[in-house]
Order: C-alpha cells, then structure tokens, then sequence
C-alpha cells in the first residue's frame, strides 16, 4: 500500500479563500477584522511565525497589528498592555506569540486576554469549553488537523485514533477534539510503556511529539491514516515530520507530508478564528 498525501497546503488555501469571502461580507456590514500579534523578545523562530501570520491576514484583508516588545519588558506593562487591546474595538483577536521570556509567566498573560479575543483558543475559558464539548475558539493547530480529515471525509466516529504527545498545545487539545467526534482515543507520551504496541491499534494516529522521525513503519497499521504534527529541523537544515515518512507511507491509506501538512493549516485556523471573532462582535 502507498499512502495518498493529504494536502494540508491546499486544504488550507481553500480555507482562506472561504475566510476572504466572509471578510468581504463583513466589510460590508462595516466592519474590518483585526488581529494584534504582540511578540516579545526576539526569538528569531517567532519572528518569523508572526511575520507569516501578518501577511496571511493582510492577504485576506484581515487588519493586523504586530507589537514588538523588548525581553525585558516588564510582565505588568504586558498585562496593561493587554488590557489596552481587550478594549479595542478595532481588534477582534488577540495572540500573544510563545515562548515568553523568562521572567514573564505566560499563563498570566493569556489568562489577560478577554475569553471572546483569545484567537489561539489558550485561555481557560476556551479550554474548559473544549472540554465540555461546547463552541469556542480551538488551538489552531490541532484545529487544522482535525479539520484536515474533515475535508478528506475520513471518518472520526468509532474509529481509535491514537495522539502520542500530551502537550497543552497540541496533544491534550487534539485528544479531546477526537473525542468530541466519537473516537476512542488513547494518549501516548515520553512515559508510556509500549509505545509501539498502542500505536498499531490507531486507526487515526496523531504524531505531536517534537522528535525527529521517531513514528516508524512498524509502529503503524496498515491502512491508518497518519496525522504528522512535528516539525524538526535536522543538523543539515532540512525539515522533517514526528513520522519517519518514506517508510510510513508504504503501510498507511493516507498521511501528512511534512513539509506541507498539517503546518499550513495552523495559520489558516488563525484567519478562521480571527474572522469568527469579528462575525460574532458584529452580531
Ligand atoms: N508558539 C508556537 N505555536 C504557537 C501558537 O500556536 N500560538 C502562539 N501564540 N504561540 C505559539
């Protein structure tokens, strides 16, 4: 068997276009999206995600304002400044970009963002109502994933999807959507016994681990479809997936190239939140 790629960077290009057209809506009623992106420091990674994600605004007509803060910006500045955005017509998502500094308690921070602003789906609020299983913002990149199989019309329900990876981010978040569609989902991490032995009975297996190609042909079922969340950058610059590729390919139906997966879809996820914010503020 060969997989078929799931084409995470046309999926989300049509994604976007559906997000053009509702901006368009929106700016007819009068209202222009706004999304404020604050980066403090200059963690060069960061840099560029928060660059990539001003332009995907600006290319849909989404207005983005990017804040740019010293490291040692005090945390107290931080929260004012939030406050400041939370207030702001004008602004209708609001995404302060991770890591902090050291020094600044991140989960402070997010806790400032209003519930009703929180485009990255971090504050408790939208947490606790993913867990409930009620509307609200999602991550953006477990979001993605789940609405990649979607677009696939690959079933959820019933199915045993397997996430090997347990961060807040990503693998708690991506569990509880599974869930929320009717999977059966066991969560693997750095202290699971048998990793392989759970992972060859996903029928959906998410890879959200952050190590290099640690997913092998023989930890895969045939037949699985294979959701590669990782994004690692080897010692000679190139990018690879949590999924050793070329040989999981040869057991799944389908599966995430990486690059070209699941990674295009984070931004457009953004973009569809962003817009959902100022639909919802316009009423
Ligand atoms: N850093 C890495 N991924 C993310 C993300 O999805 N949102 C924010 N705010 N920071 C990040």
């Amino acid at each position: 068997m060969t997989a078929r790629n799931i084409d995470g960077k046309a999926i989300a290009q049509a994604f976007r276009a559906e997000c053009a057209v509702r901006v368009g809506r929106l700016k007819d009623a009068g209202v222009v999206p706004g999304l404020a992106v604050v980066i403090v420091g200059d963690d060069p990674a960061s840099k560029v995600y928060v660059r990539n994600k001003a332009k995907a605004c600006e290319a849909i007509g989404v207005h983005s304002e990017v804040h740019a803060m010293s490291a040692d910006t005090a945390q107290a500045h931080l929260l004012k400044f939030i406050a400041t955005l939370n207030a702001d017509d004008a602004i209708h998502g609001i995404l302060v970009q991770l890591p902090l500094p050291k020094g600044i308690d991140s989960r402070a921070v997010i806790e400032a963002i209003a519930p009703e602003k929180d485009v990255d789906g971090f504050h408790y609020s939208n947490v606790g109502r993913l867990l409930v299983g009620e509307p609200a913002y999602y991550p953006c990149t477990p979001w993605g994933a789940m609405k990649m199989l979607e677009h696939e019309s690959i079933a959820v329900e019933g199915k045993h999807a397997v996430v090997v990876g347990r961060s807040t981010i990503v693998g708690k978040p991506m569990a509880l959507m599974l869930l929320n569609a009717g999977a059966t989902v066991t969560v693997c991490h750095s202290k699971t016994r048998d990793l392989a032995a759970m992972t060859r009975q996903a029928d959906i297996l998410v890879a959200a681990v952050g190590k290099p190609r640690i997913i092998t042909g023989d930890m895969v079922k045939l037949g699985a479809v294979v959701i590669d969340v990782g994004i690692n950058r080897l010692p000679d610059g190139t990018l690879c997936g949590d999924v050793d590729y070329e040989a999981v390919r040869q057991i799944a139906s389908r599966i995430t190239p990486v690059p070209g997966g699941v990674g295009p879809m984070t931004i457009a996820m953004l973009l569809g939140n962003t817009v959902k914010a100022a639909e919802l503020a316009a009423g």
